[in-house]
């Protein structure tokens, strides 16, 4: 297996290269869609590779897949559950053919920052959620945080009206094609690597992410700007299979447990810095980044908000209610 000095040097170079396994070790294919560097996911992933692979050398070896190389969203549910690989960090948007609660997470306004969804998250209600799955074979290990969405488009967006008629990228989610259908705006499902390109040719206008995904995929090259609306978040659920998990020997299984808990508060706390210095970096490299005024982000709130409604019976209204007191 490479030593931790030689994933420095991939890490530093933002290069892909596997660990090799040795004969014996329990190889876990960790697979995912987003870069290495300046991304919370892709440093979170790839600290747990080098600490599983120093600290449990001869007994596990962890493989990274970043960059959707493995799979895409969509595919990686059904790679964990056949065995093809054993673990993923897909956002809680991609879960919707698995479990309807996850929704909460994807209504727009719903949480005021990383740290409220934090705190719902470590509620007995988030926690709870963790196994939601485990009927249809899959276990949510941990939460992973990445940031608050934005909006970027082919022009400018300052108020919802300014979006109408233009086509935007969502990922799979029912949730976010009802959101942009509030705002006059045409839906499209789409997986995460096929979006830099279709914003480039015009097959969609606009797409709602992260600042360390617009930075990451370079989504703000082929966009006119990005306007820092917070609208809602993404974050993830780090899932494996419950097959493989109850497969490995208990003391594997509690010394990954450990790890994949101290790279998780490590790097959670990080999240919000991370998604800064994208925005930074954005900027450097001449992206346009514009700020809406109180009465404007009013505005994409009031044209927004009503998709709660719709979805009230998935998520629950008392769940809703909970989430919100972490808002103040
Ligand atoms: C997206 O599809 O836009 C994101 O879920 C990608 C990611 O993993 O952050």
């Amino acid at each position: 297996m490479l030593v931790a000095a030689a994933t420095a040097v991939l890490i530093a170079s933002g290069s892909t290269a596997y660990a090799n396994c040795d004969p014996g070790e329990i190889v876990i294919k960790f697979s995912h869609v987003t870069n290495t560097d300046k991304h919370p996911k892709g440093i979170a992933a790839t600290l747990l590779e080098q600490r599983v692979n120093d600290e449990m050398n001869g007994k596990a070896c962890m493989q990274v897949y970043p960059n959707s190389t493995l799979y895409n969203d969509n595919k990686v549910l059904e790679a964990l559950l056949n065995n093809d690989v054993q673990m993923a960090a897909p956002s809680l948007s991609k879960f919707e053919k698995f479990t309807k609660k996850f929704r909460i997470f994807d209504l727009p306004f719903m949480f005021k920052d990383v740290n409220a969804v934090d705190a719902f998250q470590n509620s007995e209600t988030g926690q709870a959620m963790k196994t939601s799955m485990v009927k249809r074979g899959l276990l949510g290990l941990e939460f992973w945080h990445n940031g608050m969405k934005q909006f970027s488009a082919s022009k400018p967006l300052l108020v919802p009206g300014d979006a109408k008629g233009l086509k935007f990228r969502v990922q799979s989610s029912d949730v976010l094609v009802a959101e942009i259908e509030a705002m006059g705006a045409v839906p499209q499902k789409m997986a995460f690597s096929e979006v830099y390109g279709a914003l480039q040719t015009g097959v969609v206008n606009g797409q709602e992410n992260t600042w360390s995904n617009i930075y990451g995929k370079k989504f703000f090259e082929v966009q006119d700007g990005t306007t820092e609306t917070n609208h809602g978040i993404i974050d993830y659920l780090v899932v494996t299979s419950t097959d493989f998990w109850d497969g490995l020997p208990d003391d594997v299984r509690a010394q990954l447990t450990t790890i994949l808990r101290e790279v998780t508060e490590k790097r959670n706390a990080e999240s919000t810095a991370v998604n800064n210095d994208a925005k930074d970096a954005i900027m450097k490299a001449g992206g346009v980044v514009r700020q809406l005024n109180a009465e404007q982000r009013q505005m994409w709130v009031d044209v927004m908000k009503p998709v709660w409604t719709r979805f009230e019976g998935d998520v629950g209204k008392d769940n809703i209610m909970a989430a919100q007191k972490f808002n103040t």
